[in-house]
């Protein structure tokens, strides 16, 4: 199979935890004989410096022109001051309303390894595997009108019937697959497109018998994620809640630098980590690349359609948490944090190892 992939590493430790995770990739497409064709571009922060544009028309191009996008982190202080439309976070909203993104799976889980790194307690943080699925092209990021000056400032909150129906699929489809709930969540006490997105949510049930329903305020949401969050199965909600859902879920996992993302559209794909770019720690190897490298293992999963692929990366990635290497957002309270690149290489070696296990178990006796 041949595959093309737009690497789009972007600032901060976004380059030194893509490269992490184009290593992992050339490991997985070996073995799974993908035909990789890869490209790297300027996005963000770099893509200023350098043209005076965080998205060029050429990197735009080349994403159009690859099966599937990989984007590492966008943003840092240095660009903070620029005008709204200069700012590096525009080159990831145009990223997705050019390519029509607008499905983003945001799953949060639990290792087993790392159920003690969460902020709550393990009791209530075992067995959490959720996902969010959060729409991303529509809502209240891109209504119009939208703008503000001396005196007020306004934007607006819309969805029409195609949006919320075809998101709504999305979640039920997910998860027919996995354990069959999805919990929608709005403010339909409050908005009124939100009552909208609820009736709309509960006629597209209406094909799915077997899928259960539920709907929660957003605030009890909130509230219920950081009680219990293995409660949840499938979250569907709007782009801004979805936004702030996905960081709470995030952290309740014990760690944004493990969870990657998966921005999906009826033609393009882009997987990104759900972490930013933290400047603060950029340049020193000692970034988490596991969101990085678990946003590849969705890619072959997803666009490639190699689940098994996915699945031993996955695997991979816990069996190397469990022998106790952790970069320094995530080591326990004795432990000596691995660098980066050791994490890669550790990765690497587990991965390895599994696909050799696999092949002794696969060859008859
Ligand atoms: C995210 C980020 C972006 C968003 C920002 C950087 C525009 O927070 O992907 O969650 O709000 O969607
Ligand atoms: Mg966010």
């Amino acid at each position: 199979m041949k595959f093309k992939v737009a690497i789009l590493p972007g600032d901060g430790i976004g380059p030194e935890v893509m490269d992490a995770a184009v290593a992992i990739m050339e490991t997985l497409a070996q073995e799974y004989q993908v035909a990789l064709e890869v490209s790297s571009h300027l996005v963000g922060g770099a893509s200023i410096d350098e043209y005076d544009s965080p998205l060029i028309d050429d990197t735009l191009q080349a994403c159009y022109d690859s099966d599937a996008v990989l984007l590492g982190s966008i943003g840092g202080p240095r660009w903070e001051g620029l005008p709204h439309d200069k700012k590096p976070e525009r080159a990831l909203l145009g990223l997705r309303e050019a390519l029509g993104l607008y499905s983003n799976l945001r799953p949060a889980k639990v290792y087993p390894a790392m159920v003690e790194a969460s902020s709550l307690k393990p009791e209530f943080v075992r067995d959490t595997d959720l996902v969010v699925v959060r729409e991303l092209t529509g809502g209240i990021y891109f209504g119009e009108p939208r703008g503000y000056d001396a005196q007020q400032g306004w934007n607006t909150l819309i969805y029409n019937r195609e949006e919320v129906e075809r998101i709504a699929r999305v979640a039920f489809d997910l998860a027919g697959r996995r354990r069959g709930q999805v919990t929608s969540v709005d403010k339909a006490n409050v908005l009124e497109s939100s009552q909208f997105w609820r009736e709309v949510v509960h006629e597209v049930q209406g094909d799915y018998p077997d899928v259960t329903l539920k709907d929660l305020y957003v605030d009890n949401a909130t509230m219920q994620l950081v009680r219990q969050p293995s409660q949840f199965d499938v979250i569907l909600t709007q782009n801004m809640f979805g936004d702030i859902l996905s960081d709470a879920a995030a952290m309740v996992t014990g760690s944004l630098g493990m969870l990657p993302s998966a921005s999906l559209g009826e033609h393009y794909a882009l997987y990104e980590p759900v972490h930013g770019s933290a400047p603060d720690i950029a340049g020193q190897n000692m970034a988490n690349p596991l969101a990085m490298i678990a946003s590849v293992g969705m890619m072959f999963g997803t666009t490639c359609n190699l689940p098994q692929a996915e699945q031993i990366l996955d695997k991979a990635i816990e069996i190397t948490l469990a022998d106790g290497f952790r970069t320094a957002d995530i080591v326990a309270e004795q432990g000596e944090p691995v660098s980066t690149t050791e994490m890669r290489d550790r990765i690497a070696e587990s991965l390895r190892r599994l696909m050799e296990e696999k092949r002794i178990t696969a060859s008859p006796a």
